[in-house]
């Protein structure tokens, strides 16, 4: 059986399955972090948005147009904006099929049924707040779902959970909020911007290009709001050159949609 890895791993950088582990399955479903369960994985990552009547929902795109099949069920809802449809419609929704008929059925999840399940599998999770600036108070929102599900835990709270978006204004307020929240910005801030987004994220997560070795370096220097070092986890890493590559630049963690190759490549 495949090793697990969890964030404290020191033989490497930690591997997390990119809106579960899919390149397997159908993205942001409890499907795809079922695949990487069964794959080894303990770290998933999601993005969260919110629908019209204000339920927390797992989904990648605003609109609900590629990854489900809204325009079928809705024909007249163009564009099939993620904050136009109820947490009702949302759930009748296809979120599967469109990735292949194995997975005809399959739902989006609101972001409490996925929490219910990555609690039982026991994996750990990178959340995102996608497009937060459509969705006021999101942040708080989020954490109170946590929370109630047992996920603010203090002994355990900065192992099992980062919350990460591209919004710095939203990571801050994420921060700001509970301080002990593990946080990460995604971007590659100039460095000499760095000291300043230490003041609220403990991550810098770069896409892989900018993943440099100097870069990463840069970040390491710094220690983030929890005080402990500034980490780097870069996205979206397919191949095992590119896996090879970040982790020769020294990076904390690597996220893929085929988290495998990634460890194969750099857990050898
Ligand atoms: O976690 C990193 C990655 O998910 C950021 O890009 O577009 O896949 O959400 P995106
Ligand atoms: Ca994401």
């Amino acid at each position: 059986a495949a090793a697990r890895q969890d964030s404290t791993s020191d033989s490497g950088p930690v591997t997390v399955a990119h809106r579960g582990a899919s390149g397997y399955a159908p993205e942001n479903t409890l499907a795809a972090v079922k695949k990487a369960d069964k794959l080894g994985f303990d770290w998933v990552e999601n993005d969260v948005q919110r629908t019209k009547d204000g339920e927390l929902v797992v989904m990648h795109d605003t609109t609900l147009a590629r990854t489900t099949n809204a325009e079928t069920l809705y024909p007249k809802r163009s564009p099939w904006n993620v904050a136009d449809f109820t947490a009702k419609e949302i759930a009748r929704l296809d979120a599967g099929s469109w990735f292949s008929d194995d997975y005809k059925g399959e739902k989006v999840p609101t972001l409490d049924q996925y929490l219910k399940y990555i609690s039982k599998t026991g994996q750990n999770l990178l959340l995102e707040h996608k497009s937060p600036e459509l969705y006021p108070g999101i942040e708080q929102q989020t954490l109170r779902e946590l929370r109630s599900r047992g996920w603010l835990d203090r002994s355990h709270l900065s192992k099992r959970l980062i919350i990460q978006s591209f919004n710095a204004t939203s990571v801050r307020a994420t921060h700001t909020l509970d301080p002990h929240v593990k946080t990460g910005f995604l971007g590659n801030p100039k460095v000499s911007e760095l000291d300043s987004y230490a003041q609220f994220t403990d991550q810098i997560n770069p896409t892989h290009s900018a993943a440099t070795k100097d870069y990463v370096d840069e970040v390491h220097k710094r220690k983030g709001p929890l005080g402990k070092r500034m980490q780097v986890f870069t996205w979206t890493v397919n191949d095992a050159s590119t896996a090879r590559s970040v982790d020769k630049a020294g990076v904390d963690g690597i996220i893929s949609n085929f988290p495998d190759v990634v460890r194969d490549a750099t857990h050898s």
